[in-house]
C-alpha cells in the first residue's frame, strides 16, 4: 500500500467501492457500495471510518440516491429520504455535514443531477487527497525541527486512533508529515495507542505503517503517560472529528487524556486536520459537539484473528456486566499546541484559525 492506494474509488459500471476496514489488519477485502443505503450501513458499521471518508461515502451515497431515483423513476421525496438517512449515520465529525450540504447545494445549482452528483463527490475525493498531502508539506516542518534538535536522533510521535490514510482516501492527515518525513530521509517511529474499544490504532494505524514501512510499536491505551514522563515522546499528533471556532478538538475517546499528559510534560501536542473538519458555527466544544455513544458489545467484546486464522470475537467481561461506549472526547483548545493544516500551521482559537481562514471571519 503506497500513499497512492486509496480507500474508495469508482467502479467501471459507475458503482463505489471501499475497503471494509472491520476486517483489517487480517483481510483486506472491498466492498461494493450500489445504493445510499449501503452507504449509510458502511457508514454506520465502521466499514468506512474517519471523518474525511465518512465524509467522501457520504457524497457518493447521494450519487448512488440520485442514480437510483433517475433509474426508478422515483419522486424527489426518495432523495430527501437518501439525505436524511446519510445524515443520521454518525453524528461526530462534521464532515459528514459539510459532503452532503456541499452535495445539497451542487444539486440545487444542476439541471443535470445525474452527471453533478457524480462529479461533486469525485471533486470532494481529490480535493481531500491535496489537501492531506498539503497537510503533511505543512507539519513536514515540525518533524524535521525536532530530528535537528535531535541531531538525527529518531523522532517518536505517538498518536492515538487511526487518522491515518485509511480514515482518508491517501496520505491521511497525522499519517501524511510522516511519510513525507520518511521520505526524506528522517528518522521516525511511532507510537501506536491501540484505541479500545474498535482498536482503530492497532488495526488500522499499525497496518497502515507497516505497509508503509515505518517503524512503530503497539502500546496499550493506559502507555502514553508512562513513555511520555521517561522522554520517549517528542511529539503527540492526532486527527480530529470536528474542530470548533475556539480551536476545541472532538477526536476518538482518550485523545484528552493523552493531552493531558502531553501538558503535564511539556510534551508538543498536535492536532492535523483539513479545513473540511472544522466546525465554524460552534465555539464550545464540551457543550456543542455531540458525542456518539455506540453499542455496549464494542467495550464488551473483543474482536481478533485465533490460531486457525478465523477472525473471532470474545467476551471480556462477566455477561451482565453493563459498558459505556463513549466514541469521542473534546479536547480543549488550551491543551493543543497547534492545528496543522492544509493552508499552514496555526494556534488552537479563532484569530489562528481565521488567520489562515478569512473566509471564516
Ligand atoms: O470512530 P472513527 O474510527 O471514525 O474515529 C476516527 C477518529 O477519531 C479520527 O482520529 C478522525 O476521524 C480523524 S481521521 C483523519
Amino acid at each position: 500500500m503506497s500513499h497512492k492506494f486509496r480507500t474508495i474509488w469508482t467502479t467501471e459500471d459507475r458503482f463505489v467501492e471501499v475497503i471494509d476496514q472491520r476486517q483489517l489488519p487480517h483481510n483486506l477485502i472491498t466492498v461494493k457500495l450500489q445504493s445510499y443505503q449501503e452507504a449509510e450501513i458502511a457508514i454506520k458499521n465502521m466499514t468506512v471510518r474517519g471523518a474525511p471518508l465518512i465524509g467522501a461515502t457520504a457524497a457518493y451515497g447521494v450519487y448512488l440516491a440520485v442514480r437510483e431515483m433517475l433509474e426508478k423513476q422515483l419522486d424527489a421525496s426518495f432523495l430527501e429520504r437518501a439525505f436524511e438517512a446519510l445524515r443520521n449515520s454518525r453524528p461526530t465529525a462534521v464532515n459528514l455535514f459539510w459532503a452532503l450540504d456541499k452535495m445539497r447545494k451542487a444539486l440545487d445549482e444542476s439541471e443535470d443531477f445525474l452527471t453533478t452528483s457524480w462529479e461533486e463527490a469525485g471533486k470532494i475525493v481529490e480535493e481531500d487527497i491535496e489537501t492531506c498531502r498539503l497537510i503533511g508539506v505543512h507539519g513536514l516542518p515540525i518533524i524535521e525541527e525536532i530530528a535537528k534538535r535531535k541531531k538525527g536522533e529518531v523522532v517518536n510521535i505517538l498518536t492515538h486512533c487511526n487518522a491515518g490514510m485509511l480514515g482518508c482516501i491517501e496520505w491521511g492527515t497525522i499519517t501524511s508529515p510522516i511519510y513525507q518525513a520518511k521520505e526524506k530521509g528522517i528518522k521516525v517511529h511511532v507510537w501506536v495507542d491501540e484505541t479500545r474499544p474498535r482498536n482503530q490504532g492497532s488495526n488500522l494505524t499499525a497496518y497502515e505503517l507497516t505497509r508503509h514501512g515505518i517503524d512503530h510499536t503497539l502500546v496499550v491505551d493506559n502507555t502514553g503517560g508512562h513513555l511520555m514522563q521517561h522522554g520517549m515522546v517528542d511529539m503527540v499528533i492526532v486527527g480530529t472529528d470536528r474542530t470548533t471556532r475556539n480551536g476545541d478538538v472532538a477526536n476518538k475517546i482518550g485523545t484528552y487524556l493523552k493531552a493531558l499528559a502531553a501538558k503535564d510534560n511539556e510534551i508538543p501536542f498536535y492536532v492535523a486536520l483539513p479545513s473540511t473538519t472544522l466546525d465554524m458555527s460552534i465555539r464550545d466544544g464540551l457543550k456543542e459537539i455531540p458525542i456518539e455513544e455506540r453499542d455496549q458489545n464494542e467495550v464488551k467484546y473483543i474482536q481478533g484473528k485465533r490460531s486457525d486464522g478465523q477472525i473471532d470475537s470474545v467476551l471480556i467481561c462477566p455477561e451482565t456486566t453493563k459498558a459505556s461506549n463513549y466514541g469521542f472526547d473534546v479536547t480543549p483548545a488550551r491543551l493543543v499546541t497547534a492545528l496543522i493544516t492544509e493552508r499552514g500551521v496555526c494556534e488552537a482559537n479563532e484569530a489562528g484559525i481565521v488567520s489562515l481562514f478569512p473566509e471564516y471571519k
